[in-house]
């Protein structure tokens, strides 16, 4: 996948962060930067990738864990340039910090204690990490693709979008609004630094069995009702199969894609 560089991955403690940050180990990043609220988790994943490493005997990829809040402006500035003070560059940045909810009744009853928190979490903590991240990127050397020399990036970010940043689903009055606003955010800050080899792509899973769906009664609910007659694939995604689009957007392969959203969905979003 010709991901030999340096990543950061925020909601790595759990669901796709976390298949994202071990497959990064795995594919052959120099280092991961795991990024969540719960440090515990985030613990046990470093444990994971690091014991991986161990049983396949093969050379190692530097795993740090930041407990961070996205939410937190000045703490996010902080642990990036603490990331970037240890790996020396930042390649990759992937914005999987989220959280979903439903409001009972819609818009007309949403508490703004509950928009807020929405918005928050997934659209101001994305704009403060690809800010933080692009700053160092449109710095720093581009690094040449192992694949065929083509020209390739000076850092590639991936922001999480969902099916729910294109269509509106019921009651998810706060979510839909916030993912729409991160695929805004991602066409736009593409094209501000698409001439300068910096990147800037989402991911846009649709139904995926993670602690995000499954934990939460209303969502594990909603999601039942719909996968059978909405997703042409007829099952849930798995957090894998997101982690590898990541992938695809980070790496060499995808060294002409910018602004763009990668819809990994079970065919959600062609009906
Ligand atoms: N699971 C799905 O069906 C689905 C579908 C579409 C999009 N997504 C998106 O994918 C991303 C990952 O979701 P997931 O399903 O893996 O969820 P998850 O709940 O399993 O993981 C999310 C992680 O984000 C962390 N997090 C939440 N708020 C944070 C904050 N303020 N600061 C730092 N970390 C914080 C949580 O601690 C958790 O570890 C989210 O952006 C979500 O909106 C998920």
């Amino acid at each position: 996948m010709d991901i030999t560089g340096f990543a950061l991955v925020t909601g790595a403690g759990s669901g796709i962060g976390r298949a994202c940050a071990k497959t990064f180990a795995q594919d052959g990043a120099a280092g991961v930067a795991l990024l969540d609220l719960n440090e515990q988790a985030l613990q046990a994943v470093k444990t994971e990738i690091d014991n991986d490493h161990a049983k396949r005997g093969d050379r190692s990829c530097t795993v740090d864990v930041y407990p961070v809040d996205v939410t937190d402006e000045a703490a996010v500035e902080t642990v990036v340039k603490k990331i970037v003070a240890k790996f020396g560059r930042l390649d990759y940045a992937v914005n999987a910090a989220g959280v979903a909810f439903k409001h009972e009744g819609g818009a007309a009853f949403a508490h703004t204690k509950d928009w807020q928190r929405v918005l928050d979490v997934n659209l101001n903590g994305t704009f403060y990490v690809l800010r933080s991240a692009a700053q160092i990127m449109l710095k720093q050397d581009p690094i040449l693709s192992s694949i065929d020399g083509r020209p390739l990036q000076r850092g590639a970010i991936v922001n999480f979008g969902s099916i729910l940043a294109h269509v509106g689903v019921a009651t998810s009055t706060a979510y839909t609004a916030s993912k729409h606003a991160v695929m805004g955010l991602t066409r736009t800050a593409s094209e501000d630094y698409a001439k300068d080899g910096l990147r800037i792509n989402a991911i846009c899973p649709g139904y995926i069995e993670t602690p995000m769906t499954t934990n939460d009664p209303v969502l594990s609910k909603a999601m039942a009702a719909q996968v059978p007659t909405a997703v042409p694939m007829k099952r849930q995604g798995r957090p894998q199969e997101v982690a590898d689009g990541v992938m695809y957007l980070c790496g060499g392969r995808s060294s002409f894609v910018t602004g763009t959203a990668l819809f990994v969905d079970g065919g959600y979003t062609q009906r």
